[in-house]
């Protein structure tokens, strides 16, 4: 099997994540960059935490899938920068989960049901993952802008890529 077949499981995945992923990107940065009604800017923000806590449990099973692929199969000369990004796109998402959740002044709230209390009450500790989630959530959107670009750039050239993330 060639390395760059993904199982049905990491295909499902992906795009699970990369809907999420968009969604609260561009959402959270429409809500932090424009001017938005109170009332919109709680909803929003609401909705990506739910969205984004609910999505915790999936991204670790794509870890531990990804993981196991990249043990099972052995890499060409060529495949070095991709995986080396797309390695980087798990870390930088990771990154921006675990500020995302430590960063919370208040309990989270997932649709309506209290998920945890809050981690951390230091307001010193607080303004720091807050700055760390908007660093790594402006990082994150750099590469998936990268990725995006890349598949479009394949494409062009007769590289069918997208079929390796179909069913
Ligand atoms: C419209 C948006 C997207 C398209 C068309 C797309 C397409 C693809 C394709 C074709 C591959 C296979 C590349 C290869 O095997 O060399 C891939 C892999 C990958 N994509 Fe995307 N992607 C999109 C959005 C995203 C987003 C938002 C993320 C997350 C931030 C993401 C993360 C990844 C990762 C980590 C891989 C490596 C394979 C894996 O472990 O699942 N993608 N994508
Ligand atoms: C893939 C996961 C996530 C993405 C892509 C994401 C994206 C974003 C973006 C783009 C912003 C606006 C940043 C700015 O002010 O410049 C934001 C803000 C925020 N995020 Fe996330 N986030 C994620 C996960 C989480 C998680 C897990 C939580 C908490 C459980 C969280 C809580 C928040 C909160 C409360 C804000 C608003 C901060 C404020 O009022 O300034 N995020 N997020």
């Amino acid at each position: 099997m060639n390395h760059s077949k993904y199982s049905s499981a990491q295909i499902a995945l992906h795009w699970l994540s990369a809907f999420i992923i968009l969604w609260s990107l561009i959402a959270g940065s429409c809500v932090a960059l424009f001017n938005v009604s109170e009332g919109a800017r709680l909803t929003f923000t609401a909705l990506n935490i739910s969205l984004t806590t609910l999505f915790i449990p999936f991204f670790v099973v794509r870890v531990c899938l990804r993981v196991n692929h990249l043990c099972k199969y052995k890499f060409g000369a060529g495949e070095w920068l991709p995986t080396f990004v797309h390695n980087l796109i798990y870390l930088v998402t990771a990154i921006v989960l675990v500020t995302g959740v430590l960063m919370m002044n208040r309990p989270i709230v997932v649709f309506g049901w209290s998920a945890t209390h809050q981690l951390i009450t230091n307001p010193h500790l607080l303004r720091g993952f807050h700055a760390a989630h908007q660093q790594s959530t402006a990082m994150l959107g750099f590469l998936v802008v990268l990725h995006v670009l890349a598949v479009v750039k394949h494409e062009m050239g007769g590289n069918r890529i997208l079929k390796r993330m179909s069913f």
